[in-house]
């Protein structure tokens, strides 16, 4: 069946198998960021924004994405250009192997779209989904409450 989406600000239209996933369609488009964990639906490692709002990539058809907007963080930065949101989970030291990075990443991004200043009990919730088996967490918490000062300060682009 053919498709036509909007990934990362570019439309693509594309032959694709009915019963294929998103992860694997962008993925195959060059998204490489978004990972596969456990593809069940457990890990989150696989995170997209559609339409602005998290799922698990894993779990929607790609067939789902006709007409819609996909995001991953190669819409964010680049690694010589990081988002100040990715930035900010540097410089606290919330990346260690990057695995759930790029999840943690949108999933906080769509966050503070809603929450400028989420308390440390709301990004809890709202990175619940979003398994990180290095950081205990801590420091993520503290990677998203830093992006939110910066975009507060208006050091967003
Ligand atoms: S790969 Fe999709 S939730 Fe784990
Ligand atoms: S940094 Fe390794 S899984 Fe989160």
């Amino acid at each position: 069946m053919k498709l036509q989406l909007e990934l990362n600000g570019t439309q693509h239209y594309v032959e694709i198998e009915p019963g294929a996933s998103l992860l694997a369609l962008v993925r195959r488009l060059g998204a490489w960021s978004v990972r596969s964990g456990c593809d069940v639906g457990d890990c989150g490692s696989c995170t997209v924004l559609l339409d602005g709002k998290p799922v698990r990539s894993c779990l929607v058809f790609a067939a789902k994405a006709q007409g819609r907007k996909v995001t991953t963080v190669e819409a964010l930065g680049t690694p010589d250009d990081l988002h100040p949101l990715q930035q900010a989970f540097v410089d606290v030291g919330a990346v260690q192997c990057g695995y759930c990075t790029p999840g943690m990443v949108l999933v906080a991004y769509e966050l503070l779209s809603r929450i400028a200043r989420p308390s440390p009990q709301e990004i809890r919730q709202a990175i619940a989904g979003n398994l990180c088996r290095c950081t205990g967490y801590r420091k993520i918490v503290e990677a998203v409450e830093l992006g939110a000062a910066w975009k507060s300060e208006g050091r967003w682009r």
